[in-house]
Formats: C-alpha cells, structure tokens, sequence
C-alpha cells in the first residue's frame, strides 16, 4: 500500500481569504515535495473532533497554520508548546510527529520582527505606538518585550479598553511588560514623538475606512506599519507617505511567518531562491485578491 500525500494547511474561520496556501504549495512545487497545503474552515464544535483525528496513526496531516480565532483556543489540544508560544499565549504553527505528538508554535511575533529587520529598524531605546489589542499586538508586544534591544516604551491603545485590559494582565503574567503603557486615547499614544506606529486593528481593510489617525500627527521620523496587506495601501499608510514618513504594509510579516511555519514542518532552513519565489508568488496572489 503506497503511503498518502502529506497533507499541511491551514484552520480558521473564515478562511477564503488567505493566502498561506499560495505560499507553501508553490514551496511544495519547487522544493519538489509531494505534499498539499488546504484550507480547513472549521467552526467552534468542530475542532475537538478535527483534533481528535489528527491523534489517529493514519492522519496524513503533519502540520498546521491556524488562524483567527483560535490561535487561543488550540492551546487545550497540544501535547507541547515552544517556549516563545507559552509567553505569547496563542499558536499559529503546529507540528505533528510521525507519532503523533503535537508541539504549537508562534512565528507571528518573530515573522514581524524579521520584517523589521529587514526594514531597517532597529528596536533598542525606540518609542512605538500601536493601535489594536488583538492577537495580532499580542505576539508583537511578546516578541518586543523579550527583546535585548528593547524599546523605551510600547503604547497602546484600543477601541475597547477593558480588552487591551485583558491582554495585558495576562501577558504581564508571562512576561516584563514593564514598557508597556495603554493610552486611554489616540492623543495618549503620542504619536508625534513615536518611531514606531503600528496598525492591528481592521480598519483600512475596506476602502472607504477612517485613516484611524489625525494625519498631522504623522511625521517624517515615523515608520508606519500596517499589518493589513489587501489594500496593499491603506489609507494610513496613504497619508504617512504624505507626510515623509517610512511606511511598510503587512505582507512582509505574513510572509516571513509562513517560511518559519515551513521550517518548523521541515526543520530545515530553506532556500533564499525557495523563499524568493514563494514572496514572488505571495505578492502577485495579494494584488489578485480583491
Ligand atoms: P488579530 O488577530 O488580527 O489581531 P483580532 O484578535 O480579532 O484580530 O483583533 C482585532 C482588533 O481590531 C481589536 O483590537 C479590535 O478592537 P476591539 O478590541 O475594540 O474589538 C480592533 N478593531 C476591529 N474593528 C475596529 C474598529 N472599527 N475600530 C477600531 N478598532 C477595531
């Protein structure tokens, strides 16, 4: 009996959206390996019996992306969490043995980090102000704060105070947030004197959405990063760049956390020629997804 394809992908909801599967099955194809990426669109009560499956010796799935909304709530299925996943509170990259055994991950935070770093900027003494308190700024609050260069302060401020409450009374059990500061308005983020503004909310997903911020706050020291990468130009991003300052969108940060995913699935470093057609790729499906 000939063994079946490995099978990875992704589980959230919903799902028609994402662009993972562009990414890894063009690194299937050109690594050569026989393996499928899909798309599994799993609502609430159907996760324990998805997980159930995936304990069976049979299941040709080795690996997992999981997404919004459940990046919490696999947690209760794994067998082991990296270390950086436990600070974090929340998985996005699942690996599963030939025995079965199922170890979570977190690359969100060190995907947007090597993005950073691959824009030039260097986190040590730098003020960042972020807008959203979703699991997006988890792993990125998570990823900064255990940096060795770490920034002078960290300021958030979100739409419901009482969730950005939460998320930071639970991360500050897991690790030093001590530079961290919610604002209680837009004005408290102080924008004007940040290096850093960061976007994790959804508003710019749509055309006619809000600029979120007073352009006149923007300025040409500022490196406005929006983590929405479909417009590949959000409004936000619009009026920094009028304003001179430095912007970037998120397809950087979803990229860079998919070739950690892969090689986590793979535990091998892949090829810069690899990685370079998968961003090609990547980059073309963002624009066609309208
Ligand atoms: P992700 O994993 O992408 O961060 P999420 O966990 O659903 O997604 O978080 C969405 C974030 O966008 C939250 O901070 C949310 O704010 P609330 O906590 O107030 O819900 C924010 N958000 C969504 N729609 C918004 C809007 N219209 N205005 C301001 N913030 C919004």
């Amino acid at each position: 009996m000939s063994t079946p394809k490995p099978i990875y992908g992704i589980i959230g909801f919903p799902l028609e959206h994402s662009l993972s599967p562009v990414m890894h099955n063009t690194a299937f194809k050109e690594l050569g390996v026989d393996a499928e990426y899909k798309l599994f669109p799993l609502q609430e009560e159907e996760l324990g019996d998805f997980f159930a499956d995936l304990r069976e010796k049979d299941s040709p799935i080795f690996g997992l992306n999981v997404t919004v909304p459940y990046k919490e709530a696999v947690i209760k299925y794994l067998d082991v969490l990296s270390p950086f996943a436990q600070k974090v509170n929340a998985v996005n990259t699942i690996v599963i043995s030939p025995e079965r055994k199922l170890t979570g991950f977190n690359t969100d935070g060190p995907g947007f980090l090597t993005h950073l770093i691959e824009l030039g900027f260097q986190t040590g003494g730098k003020r960042v102000a972020i807008l959203g308190a979703g699991g997006t700024t988890r792993a990125i609050v998570a990823v900064l704060c255990l940096l060795p260069e770490r920034p002078a302060s960290i300021k958030i401020y979100n739409r419901t105070r009482e969730n950005l409450g939460q998320l930071l009374g639970d991360l500050g059990k897991r690790l030093d947030v001590s530079i961290v500061q919610p604002a209680d308005s837009i004005d408290d983020l102080d924008i004007a004197m940040a290096n850093l503004l960061i976007n994790t909310t959804s508003v710019g997903l749509k055309a006619n959405d809000p600029g979120l911020v007073d352009e006149n706050l923007l300025h040409k020291g500022l490196l406005v990063y929006d983590v929405i990468y479909n417009p590949a130009e959000t409004r936000l991003l619009k009026m920094a760049k009028k304003k001179g300052a430095k912007t970037s969108n998120g397809l950087g940060m979803l990229f860079y956390q998919g070739i950690l995913a892969l090689q986590h699935w793979s535990e091998a470093e892949l090829d810069e020629d690899v990685k370079m057609i998968m961003r090609e790729n990547l980059q073309k499906a963002s624009l066609e997804k309208k």
